[in-house]
């Protein structure tokens, strides 16, 4: 059967086999991780596209930025100025070194000298900076200067021009999210460089035209929206105007709630929104802050959406599928599609987890979905 398939390969058709049978289990009957990172054999086109729940341990991966700044710092022409970028992106292990962490997200880890500048673009993907350094560095985002620190999430819609860099005196590290593997999948990837615009001193990033806090300003007092401006960015369409999340001011708001009973299933949650329309902050990824309490579990979830979690602050651990992942501060872990899920604060402090999810492209397909557990193990619908 194999040779007959190898045989078949030139009339570009594929014939099932005992040896490519991993490749025959497309539905995920079980939804269990069996199927995950299983490759299978024989004539196959590609592996499967099946997300493993994994978790990269920042202590393990960490280093890495440190040793890739140090190469720039003794290099005549720093990487960044050829490999456009100081940065590692993560693998999902189930996918083949594919460079996504789940079949819709994309996520790296950079670093920036002082002085490294990424010159001024605009692309279909839509993405995001999450704040790792105290200090981190500039983002500008159609003219809107922000100036970032440990904890802030800056969202640079699709069709948004923008430019980063750091004009500090000490490295920055930062994780970029993007929702490149779908727009890559949908054969919808583009990017431009040839700025019209005004530029800023140093000729690669354009001049700002807002101070910092722009968005602030215009959208800081919740529930009052602004109704002399535009609210699109570039050439975006229902992705948020908010551009620039402060992260203290993230922290005082969980910090605000958490006496409050929470969801059973989350925690204390708060929804990074398009203030226009309370909608999620781009059309295809929702962005959630999260606060654990010291001790709280939450009950077994899962839903048709993949989830990547970025952990801000304290200690714990997640089970997904069955399988423990405990983390600590700066790691990343991933949720893929459908797949059973609870969280659990095991240390004396808070936990703060950021998430960013494909469930608003689900739900706009048709296909969000989500269940849960009773205390007697009893699965409900939770939307259904
Ligand atoms: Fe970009």
């Amino acid at each position: 059967m194999e040779e007959l398939n190898a045989e078949a390969g030139k009339f570009n058709i594929w014939l099932r086999t005992q040896a490519n049978a991993p490749a025959q289990r497309p539905w995920f009957r079980d939804t269990g991780v069996e199927a995950s990172g299983t490759l299978a054999a024989g004539r196959v086109g590609a592996n499967q596209i099946k997300a493993a729940p994994h978790r990269w341990r920042w202590s393990e991966i960490g280093p890495y930025l440190d040793r890739i700044a140090e190469i720039a710092r003794n290099c005549d022409v720093p990487p960044i100025e050829f490999a456009e970028r100081q940065q590692f992106l993560l693998t999902n292990p189930g996918l083949g070194g594919r460079l996504q962490v789940t079949n819709t997200i994309r996520c790296a880890v950079s670093i920036y000298n002082p002085g490294d500048v990424a010159p001024v673009h605009v692309h279909t993907p839509n993405a995001s900076r999450t704040i790792l350094s105290e200090n981190g560095g500039y983002t500008v985002v159609e003219g809107e200067r922000c100036e970032a620190e440990r904890g802030d999430l800056i969202l640079t819609p699709h069709g948004a021009w923008h430019d980063h860099g750091n004009d500090g005196a000490t490295p920055v590290v930062w994780i970029d999210v993007l929702d490149f593997p779908l727009m890559e999948f949908l054969d919808c990837v583009w990017l431009d460089d040839e700025f019209h615009g005004e530029r800023a001193g140093n000729g690669r990033a354009q001049a700002a035209k807002h101070a910092d806090g722009y968005s602030q300003k215009l959208y800081g007092a919740g529930g009052l929206l602004p109704g002399f401006v535009s609210h699109r960015r570039g050439i975006s369409r229902h992705a948020t105007p908010m551009i620039h999340y402060r992260g203290a001011a993230i922290r005082e708001a969980l910090a605000g709630l958490a006496g409050e009973a929470g969801d059973p299933y989350e925690g204390i949650t708060l929804a990074f929104v398009n203030p226009v329309n309370g909608g999620p902050a781009f059309p295809t990824l929702a962005y959630t802050a999260q606060l654990l309490r010291p001790g709280e579990e939450t009950r077994l979830k899962r839903e048709t959406a993949s989830t990547m979690y970025v952990v801000m602050e304290g200690q714990g651990a997640t089970e997904i599928a069955g399988r423990r992942f405990d983390w600590e501060r700066n790691d990343i872990f991933v949720v893929p599609n459908f797949l059973w899920r609870r969280h659990i604060n095991t240390g004396r402090d808070d936990a703060v987890l950021y998430s960013v999810s494909d469930a608003p492209l689900m739900e706009k397909v048709g296909q969000y979905r989500a269940q849960g557990r009773g205390r007697d193990g009893a699965v409900e619908n939770l939307v259904a």
